[in-house]
């Protein structure tokens, strides 16, 4: 078949597919190479960082097949691929643990101060006592969308001794029981802010999660309360969470992983905050998971 690979995939796997068909890759080409490589192609494997609107996927006449090689479709126009018919293939599974994980490297990194005290000790300072953190047993965490990642996080967090609480899109008694056995608290999202020290997000970007998280739900949460965004960039209103990090009121710190703006030569609003880790969407970048 004739493959166009659009983002970063496991080099073996590429390799396998190279042994039996016609690949051609266009990573990290940007998207007008993707628009001129895709014409004759029959199958597109694509992660984010890529936009796979009409204009662009109207010229591979041939598209049969899409491999997203990860969770997320907030990059696909999926009217397009049902009125087509195209055949769409999700792999979220893998990405959803290695996303799970990332959540605890980006919480603990910014109630620890672990970035802050790097950068200081490169430079000769010794700040101990300026850095001293939050803890996580014993604290409330807060989950917005306990779906597969969100349920992985909760698990994770009971293991350090923090209790889950959390919010899903379509709540429900049996949900609630169904959680409630697995010691998570069902709220909504309120309930979720407000009641939380640390509140992680893991809902899809759509219009009913674009600026879910602005000003009014920034000032719910907790004094000295954190927030992780390993979704989205767009769900989280930055300029909103600049106004609250810069006063420390009432959130003390955040982490994000995704950003409204993503790629090369882009920088975060909030690049300037001490009290902000952030890294460039590499919530399901690990090995085991992209192999
Ligand atoms: C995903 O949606 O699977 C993740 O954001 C990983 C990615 O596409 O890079």
């Amino acid at each position: 078949m004739k493959i166009l690979i659009a983002s970063q995939i496991d080099a073996d796997a590429q390799a396998h597919l190279e042994q039996g068909h016609d690949v051609r890759s266009v990573v990290g080409q940007g998207q007008d190479a993707l628009v001129e490589a895709i014409v004759d192609r029959e199958v597109l494997v694509f992660r984010s960082g890529v936009s796979l609107d009409p204009g662009t996927l109207g010229r591979a006449r041939d598209l049969k097949l899409l491999v997203r090689a990860g969770s997320g479709l907030d990059n696909l126009d999926m009217d397009y691929v049902t009125g087509r018919g195209i055949v769409l293939e999700r792999i979220p599974g893998p990405g959803a643990q290695a996303v799970a994980e990332l959540t605890f490297g980006l919480l603990l990194a910014a109630a620890r101060n672990i970035l802050v005290g790097d950068r200081l000790l490169r430079d000769g300072h010794w700040a101990k006592s300026k850095l001293t953190g939050d803890g996580l047993r014993g604290k409330r965490l807060g989950i917005v969308g306990i779906g597969s990642i969100g349920s992985r996080v909760a698990e994770l967090g009971m293991a350090w001794g923090m209790r889950p609480l959390g919010c899903v899109e379509h709540p429900s008694d049996a949900r609630a029981a169904d959680l409630a056995a697995r010691g998570i608290e069902l709220t909504d999202l309120a309930g979720t802010l407000e009641g939380a020290d640390f509140v992680t997000i893991h809902v899809p970007l759509d219009d009913s999660t674009r600026g879910l998280i602005g000003a009014n739900e920034l000032g719910r949460m907790r004094r000295g309360s954190y927030l992780v965004n390993i979704a989205r960039g767009g769900i989280v209103d930055e300029a909103a969470l600049l106004a609250v990090l810069e006063r420390k009121d009432p959130l003390v710190g955040a982490a994000l992983d995704v950003h409204v703006a993503e790629g090369e030569g882009k920088v975060s609003p909030l690049a300037g905050l001490d009290n902000v880790v952030l890294t460039p969407h590499i919530g399901a970048a690990t090995r085991d998971a992209q192999r």
